[in-house]
């Protein structure tokens, strides 16, 4: 197994949906504490880890905080009725397994009078395996998170398994800080990793307004363009190697952090392809409208089956993608 997939084994294992992000942040904090020369945590839940410099101020981001599931409303027979936490697809939900904090599991599944069309969030349910409403609430209680729970394996250089997005970002941070940490650069950097991005990029902006930087990069999964009969054609494919966002729903990178960052992979041998992402946003949004304004850009780590239990993506983009950023900390005056 990679470094890579070890890393995300135990970050992306850490239970931590929107909100709920402590035992990712304490996994970790325990891995960046070596790297680095101080480490916060702020009201919203973000984890601010900082290498002191006397130049530029560089933030690089990345969203620990997952999608999920909270329990609404408990039936007589203990069916467990829900809402989204972050971007669902109903498609992805069927016959999944759900693991609530305390270690309670339970399968998702729906109303088969509904035709499957029909099927919204309100005809599914979450079956425990309870005898009856009394015997749920032992287990599941109302305001209860939880998360897709599904093995997580690697693959002939493929990663496989749920919650790449975002926790295989948070890894690619992590791997840039080990390679920065003994690097030669009075650049002053800082590494956050952001809470509730899933529900509105609600911990970034936060953490950007404190940190108050030069320029700052969010790191975060995205679409790709390589599967067949794809809707909407995109130039991304996995394993082809980190993108660079040009824009998504949600923002317009600054044009010359783009070219800084194109820069920095052609520099390190780092093949780059250009991201347009014509759904969704990612924390580049919230970093950007902070304060005057910040420049930013995003580095995206292409992943297929994004916001499913199985999402997939390719070790050699990681690595690709923590070498990038590495080198564009230090490229900086
Ligand atoms: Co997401
Ligand atoms: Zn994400």
């Amino acid at each position: 197994m990679s470094k890579v997939f070890d890393l995300w084994n135990e970050v992306g294992g850490a239970f931590g949906p929107s909100g709920r992000e402590d035992a990712v942040r304490e996994a970790i904090a325990a891995i960046a504490g070596e790297y680095i020369d101080d480490i916060t945590t702020d009201a919203l839940g973000n984890l601010i880890c900082r290498k002191k410099g006397s130049g530029k101020k560089l933030l690089f981001a990345a969203h620990m905080d997952s999608i999920g599931v909270v329990a609404t409303w408990i039936d007589d027979k203990g069916f467990i009725r829900f809402s989204q936490v972050g971007g669902l697809f109903k498609g992805d939900l069927i016959n999944i397994t759900v693991r609530f904090a305390n270690g309670t599991r339970g399968v998702i599944s729906y109303e088969e009078k509904t035709p499957f069309k029909d099927l919204t969030m309100d005809n599914l349910f979450i079956d425990i395996g309870a005898k009856d409403k009394a015997d749920a609430e032992q287990y599941v209680q109302i305001g209860d998170f939880a998360v897709f729970e599904a093995p997580r394996f690697e693959q002939n250089g493929v990663l496989c398994g749920p919650y790449l997005d975002n926790r295989i970002g948070c890894v690619t941070l992590l791997l840039a800080m080990e390679q920065l940490a003994e690097a030669e650069t009075e650049n002053d950097l800082y590494f956050v990793f952001t809470s509730q991005e899933e529900v509105g990029l609600r911990g970034a902006g936060a953490a950007a307004f404190s940190v108050e930087p030069d320029i700052a990069i969010a790191v975060d999964v995205t679409d790709t363009g390589d599967l067949p009969e794809r809707k909407t054609p995109m130039a991304v494919d996995m394993g082809k190697g980190p993108a660079v966002k040009v824009m998504d729903r949600s923002v317009i990178c600054t044009p010359a952090v783009c070219a800084a960052l194109e820069q920095a992979g052609a520099d390190c041998g780092v093949a780059t392809q250009r991201e347009i992402l014509q759904f969704g946003g990612t924390d580049t949004a919230a970093l950007q409208k902070t304060r005057a304004g910040v420049q930013v850009g995003a580095v995206s780590i292409p992943t297929r089956y994004i916001h499913s239990p199985s999402e997939m993506c390719a070790v050699s983009d990681v690595e690709g993608a923590a070498k990038l950023l590495a080198r564009f900390a230090v490229g900086q005056n």
